[in-house]
């Protein structure tokens, strides 16, 4: 079997470590912190671990419905898209489960 982009980055302590440097930055915007107000912010790591992971070929299934439940209800605008800048376009299927 090929080796998958999630065992070439070095698996689950890479992937942790980006996650949790992603939402260091994102918790220090004005604009985007206060979505994340009383949210758990362990479990919400965890799950996007699993959910970059499955993206990279690792043990995880992507569960678009679950990102669609998790972000409905939030509103996300275009600009939080853009000040994440992670890519431009946001890649289906992430950006008709988001907005
Ligand atoms: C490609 C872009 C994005 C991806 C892949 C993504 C992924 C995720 C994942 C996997 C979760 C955890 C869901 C769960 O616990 O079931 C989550 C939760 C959340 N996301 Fe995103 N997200 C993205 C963009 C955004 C943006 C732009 C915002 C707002 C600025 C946002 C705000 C939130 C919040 C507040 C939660 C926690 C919801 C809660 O626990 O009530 N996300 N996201």
């Amino acid at each position: 079997m090929p080796e998958t982009i999630w065992d070439r980055y070095g698996g689950y302590s890479f992937v942790a470590r980006t996650v949790r440097d992603f939402y260091d930055s994102v918790l220090v915007s004005a604009a985007l912190s206060p979505y994340f107000d009383g949210v758990n912010m362990e479990g919400l790591i965890e799950h996007q671990i699993q959910t970059v992971g499955a993206v990279m070929g690792g043990p995880y299934d992507l569960d678009v419905e679950a990102l669609r439940r998790a972000h409905r209800h939030l509103r996300v605008q275009q600009a939080h898209f853009d000040e994440l800048a992670v890519s431009d376009p946001w890649p289906q299927p992430y950006a008709s489960a988001l907005l």
